[in-house]
């Protein structure tokens, strides 16, 4: 029987908010557990954070600290992941080292803040050729993962158009000014990158369009819109693309939206059908065809040959761990499965045996990258008016 794999932390001090919904989700099977983290910038209150936790960790004053205390650990204690839930100017500099120490990195979005640091961690990690994760939580709900089957194996045709938001409501107002930790830095060019809204969620609704359609943005006529008097960067950020097979689509994100709380959803109108899914509805997709009835597919309740959905549904699809319909998966679950996934990487790699660290079980590094890249060309294009602009070229 494998121990349970060893994650430590950095960040999640002081009222955190994701570290939170991660921790819960490492814990989900039984074979992953939380046993240390860096949990602070300053490193007394780091080390009372740490002694503070619900369950016994090993506390560091710094994630410097946790990563080059590895080296004389005895292997059952030794960090198998380190999860990076920091600030987003605090991600290229510990993922960095955990890459140059061995150590696989499950990294928040947006990866960095920068595509120079995107760049220089894309080429780390293919240099060591180990397992990175980017944490975009909604690909791993279930209804996720069949949506990117349905419209990948052409089931609603040639892809047309797609809307891709996430719409939010809670920075309408000036939230920062009250020193609320998650408005400061998040409004902050400092500590959150070139653009805002588009940085923390837009980036979300970009990676939803490309994992369940499989297309890619070629070029983006964009606009950044700041609502809120005196907030430096955007809070409104409406993204018109051209995508890789010659369709549009709009990536949009608000934050400004009164009465939207994490609205992220997708449509996909395909030359044969439609596809809805919103993440606040996350048990079931629904799709539509011409001049039929409108077809519900909950989780756990998937017929394959059922007229739409061919027999062959790949098998792996079918039985990926889940409970039965009508006993809602949510956020947690999302999160459980994406590291589940990640999981099995860490452990394949140390065995020493081949993994497939590509991108169709949780978001990879190119993925990461990709995300950062939009936001370089949508800033890029927002100044120069709305200009359409190419994304830059893969690494
Ligand atoms: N995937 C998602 O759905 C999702 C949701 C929310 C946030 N996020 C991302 O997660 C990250 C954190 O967001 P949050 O809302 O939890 O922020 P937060 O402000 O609530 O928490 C950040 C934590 O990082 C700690 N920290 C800051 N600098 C540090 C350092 N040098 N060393 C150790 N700890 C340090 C803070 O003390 C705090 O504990 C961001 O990149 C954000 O974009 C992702």
């Amino acid at each position: 029987m494998p121990r349970p794999l060893n994650v430590g932390l950095v960040g999640g001090g002081r009222g955190a908010f994701i570290a939170q919904p991660h921790q819960k989700a490492i814990h989900f099977d039984g074979t992953r557990r939380v046993v240390a983290g860096a949990l602070f910038p300053d490193s007394k209150i780091a080390l009372e954070e740490a002694a503070k936790w619900p369950y016994p960790i090993t506390g560091y004053g710094s994630y410097d600290e946790m990563i080059g205390a590895q080296k004389t650990l005895p292997e059952d204690q030794k960090l198998d992941y380190i999860l990076i839930v920091t600030p987003n100017h605090v991600h290229f500099d510990p993922a960095m080292k955990a890459i140059k120490a061995g150590i696989p990195v499950f990294c928040e979005k947006p990866l960095t803040v920068n595509l120079k640091e995107a760049n220089a961690l894309v080429r780390a990690v293919r240099a060591r050729n180990i397992p990175f994760g980017v944490a975009h939580t909604y690909l791993g709900h279930w209804t996720s993962r069949l949506s990117r089957y349905i419209v990948r194996a052409g089931l609603l045709g040639e892809v047309r158009w797609v809307d891709s938001y996430y719409l939010q409501g809670w920075l309408a107002t000036k939230v920062e000014a009250t020193g609320a930790q998650g408005a400061v830095w998040r409004t902050n060019p400092k500590t959150a990158g070139g653009s805002g809204c588009g940085g923390d969620i837009g980036t979300h609704a970009l990676m939803q369009l490309r994992y369940v359609t499989g297309l890619e943005v070629a070029q983006v006529s964009a606009q950044l819109e700041t609502f809120v008097e005196g907030r430096l960067l955007d809070d409104h950020f409406t993204i018109y693309c051209k995508l890789s097979n010659g369709s549009k689509a709009l990536v949009r994100a608000t934050q400004i939206a009164i009465g939207h709380k994490n609205d992220l959803g997708i449509e996909i109108n395909g030359t044969k059908g439609t596809l809805r899914w919103r993440q606040e509805d996350p048990e079931c997709l629904t799709i539509h065809l011409s001049n039929q009835p409108d077809r519900v597919y909950w989780r756990g309740a998937v017929t394959p040959g059922d007229g739409f959905l061919p027999k062959d549904v790949p098998a792996s699809l079918m039985a990926e761990p889940t409970i039965p319909s009508g006993h809602p998966e949510a956020f947690h679950d999302a999160f459980a499965r994406l590291h589940r996934c990640f999981e099995e990487d860490v452990r394949k790699y140390q065995a020493g045996a081949a993994f497939k660290c590509d991108g169709a079980k949780y978001a990879n590094i190119e993925d990461g990258w990709t995300g950062i890249a939009f936001i370089d060309a949508c800033v890029k294009s927002s100044k120069k008016k709305g200009a359409w602009t190419t994304m830059p070229k893969p690494i």
